[in-house]
C-alpha cells in the first residue's frame, strides 16, 4: 500500500441472506483508497449500499447478518502495520475501533444508550480502550466536549441523551468518535436531520478538528452541496457498485455518469434562492428501474423534500 494513504479497499462484496434461498447483494466489488488527512466522500441513493460498506469497514455489519463474500481492507494502523480488516479476527477488530477508526453513525439516539450519562458513556470507551482510571477518563471525555465547541462542557457529563437536542447529540458522537485519536473517521450522514444552521456548524466543526488533529475522513451523504464544501474526492454509488470516482472538481466539472449528473442537476444554482426568505433542503433524487429509459432524463426522478 502507498505511503500516503490510510485505507485501500478493493472488490469489496457484501450480501445479505433474505431467507427463502434469496441472496440480496448489497456491495457488489467496490473499490476506493483514501489518503492521509483526506476527505473521500461517498454519495447515492438511498439503499446503494453506503452504510453497508461503511459498517463492513468496522466489520460491524456482520452483526447485523451481512457476509463478506469477497474483497480486502487494507487499512494502515496507528504504528504503521497495514492489515486487511476484512480478515482480522473480531478480538483485534475491537481494538482497532477503539484506536484506529471510528465512526459516527446516520442515527445518534439509537447509538447512545438512554440511561447512561454523557460523560460515562464517553468515559467508558476511554476506560476500555486506553486503559485510564475514572477519574483521567472524566478528564478526557471533558476536554473533548470542549474540543467539539459543547456549550457548558462540565454540565453535560452529568446528562443524558435525552436532554440534549439534535445537533448536541451529534456533536457528542463525534467527540466520542474523537477520543481516540483515529486515523480514520466515517460520518455517517451525520448532519441530514439537523437544520440548516446547526449542519453548517457541526461542518464547520468537522473541517476544524480534521485540521487540528490531522485525520482522514470518509464521508456519507447525499447533499451535493455538502460534497462541495467538504470532500477532495468523491465516489457515486449506485446499487451496490461505484460508478464514477474523481476528484470533486473533475466529478463537478464533467460529471460521465447520467445519475451524477441528475444528483448535481438538482443543486441550486447561485442566484437561485434570490426570492426565497430561509434556507431549503436539497431535492431528493432518485433512478427509476425501467432500463428503456437507461441513460435518458427521465430515467431521474427529482422530488423537492417537505420542509
Ligand atoms: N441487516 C440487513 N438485512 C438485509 N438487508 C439489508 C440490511 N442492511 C441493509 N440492507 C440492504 O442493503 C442495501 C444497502 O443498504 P444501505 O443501508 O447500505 O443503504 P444506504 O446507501 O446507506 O442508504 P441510505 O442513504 O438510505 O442510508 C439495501 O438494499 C438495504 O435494504
Ligand atoms: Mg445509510
Amino acid at each position: 500500500m502507498n505511503d500516503d494513504r490510510v485505507l485501500e479497499v478493493d472488490n469489496l462484496q457484501v450480501s445479505f441472506s433474505l431467507g427463502g434461498g434469496q441472496t440480496l447483494r448489497a456491495v457488489k466489488g467496490v473499490s476506493f483508497h483514501i489518503g492521509r488527512g483526506e476527505t473521500l466522500a461517498l454519495v447515492g441513493e438511498s439503499g446503494s449500499g453506503k452504510s453497508v460498506t461503511a459498517m463492513t469497514i468496522m466489520r460491524l455489519a456482520e452483526y447485523d447478518g451481512a457476509r463478506l463474500a469477497g474483497g480486502s481492507i487494507r487499512m494502515r494502523l496507528a504504528g504503521g502495520e497495514v492489515v486487511d480488516l476484512a480478515r482480522l479476527p473480531q478480538k483485534r477488530m475491537q481494538s482497532v475501533r477503539g484506536s484506529d477508526i471510528s465512526m459516527v453513525f446516520q442515527d445518534p439516539m439509537a447509538s447512545l444508550n438512554p440511561v447512561f450519562s454523557i460523560g460515562f458513556q464517553i468515559g467508558e470507551a476511554i476506560m476500555r480502550h486506553q486503559g485510564k482510571s475514572a477519574a483521567e477518563a472524566r478528564t478526557i471525555a471533558l476536554n473533548a466536549l470542549k474540543l467539539v465547541r459543547v456549550p457548558e462542557a462540565e454540565k453535560r457529563l452529568d446528562q443524558y441523551p435525552h436532554h440534549l437536542s439534535g445537533g448536541m447529540r451529534q456533536r457528542v458522537m463525534i467527540a466520542m468518535a474523537l477520543c481516540c485519536r483515529p486515523s480514520l473517521m466515517i460520518l455517517d450522514e451525520p448532519t441530514t436531520a439537523l437544520d440548516v444552521t446547526i449542519q453548517a456548524q457541526i461542518l464547520d466543526l468537522v473541517r476544524a478538528l480534521q485540521r487540528e488533529i490531522g485525520m482522514s475522513v470518509l464521508f456519507i451523504t447525499h447533499d451535493m452541496g455538502v460534497v462541495a464544501e467538504m470532500a477532495d474526492r468523491i465516489c457515486v454509488m449506485l446499487k451496490g457498485e461505484i460508478v464514477e470516482t474523481g476528484t470533486v472538481y473533475e466529478v463537478f466539472e464533467t460529471p460521465l455518469h447520467a445519475y451524477t449528473r441528475s444528483l448535481l442537476a438538482a443543486v441550486p444554482r447561485l442566484g437561485s434562492m434570490a426570492d426565497k426568505d430561509e434556507p431549503e433542503r436539497f431535492p431528493l433524487v432518485e433512478l427509476r428501474d425501467d432500463p428503456g429509459l437507461a441513460g435518458t432524463r427521465d430515467a431521474v426522478r427529482v422530488e423537492a423534500v417537505p420542509a
